[in-house]
């Protein structure tokens, strides 16, 4: 972006008042302003009505200085989901949600968007230096978010990618005798410290996407926060493990700036050819 005076913009729409969603999107706006990123939070009433949240992605879609939006998830349940990524200008998809980015993954059509949780799974992975082609890689959970495209980039040709990978969720049938095989165990099932030695063979390595929160007496907020994984016991036999905080969340937070550039990258390139 040397060439011009273009600053990438990252939109963010925050529906209600959860804490954990709340404290996301404040990440999100502190590593925007840090990086010199155009940055715009819209917190909308969690008795937004769907009409007039589809309104304002349709002003993002329309602004100029808008190169991503990302509508944080969980909405309140009265507002579909599904029907306000189907609204988002897949160009400006930073989450990689859309039906179109979906199928730009499957592709492997380098163009498309990567959901941030997995590319930073991703990542994490290439820049330690641990191989994955031919690796065994199990990936536990199967959500839109994090399972199934983390197995869509680990299964696609080239780096970082090249793994046998096999997806196991909560309906799987005994667990511990599949993840117990695997070089590399992606944990994303959303239970706290469900994953324990069992699971894991000696010299394994562990990248824990979980973040949960677990009641603490002892902490001033009331909780703390666990991964997937029972790290104190898992650490010792792993050969790599990511410590939750700490761990795959700023590489979630890295991603969606990348993305965000890629996006004001590519549409101004596509305008230049108009
Ligand atoms: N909620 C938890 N993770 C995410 C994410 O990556 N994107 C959005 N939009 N909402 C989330």
């Amino acid at each position: 972006m040397a060439q011009s005076n273009l600053k990438p913009g990252l939109a963010v729409v925050l529906v209600g008042d959860d804490p954990a969603s709340t404290a996301y999107v404040g990440s999100k706006e502190r590593q925007c302003r840090e990086l010199g990123l155009h940055s715009v939070k819209l917190h909308l009433p969690a008795n937004c009505s769907e009409e007039v949240l589809l309104g304002h992605v349709a002003a993002l879609n329309a602004d100029p200085a808008i190169h991503g939006i990302l509508v944080q998830c969980p909405l309140p349940p009265h507002l579909n989901y599904a029907a306000v990524v189907a609204a988002i200008n897949p160009a400006k998809d930073v989450d990689g949600f859309h039906a179109v980015n979906v199928a730009k993954l499957a592709l492997e059509d380098p163009t498309g968007f990567v959901p941030c949780t997995p590319l930073g799974c991703q990542r994490l992975l290439l820049e330690s230096g641990i191989e994955t082609a031919g690796a065994e890689v199990v990936v536990v959970g199967r959500s839109m978010i994090v399972g199934k495209p983390m197995a869509m980039l680990l299964m696609a040709k080239g780096r970082g990618g090249d793994a046998s990978v096999t997806v196991v969720h909560s309906r799987s049938r005994d667990l511990a005798a599949i993840t117990s095989r695997a070089d590399i165990v992606i944990a994303a099932l959303g239970r706290p410290r469900c994953l324990g030695p069992q699971h894991i063979r000696e010299g394994a390595v562990v990248i824990d996407v979980g973040i949960n929160r677990v009641p603490d007496a002892a902490s001033p907020r009331g909780y703390r926060l666990v991964g997937d994984v029972d790290f104190e016991v898992v650490a010792p036999r792993c050969r790599a493990i990511t410590p939750v905080p700490g761990g795959v969340g700023p590489m979630t937070i890295a991603m969606l700036m990348s993305n965000t550039l890629k996006a004001c990258a590519q549409i101004h390139q596509w305008r230049a050819q108009d």
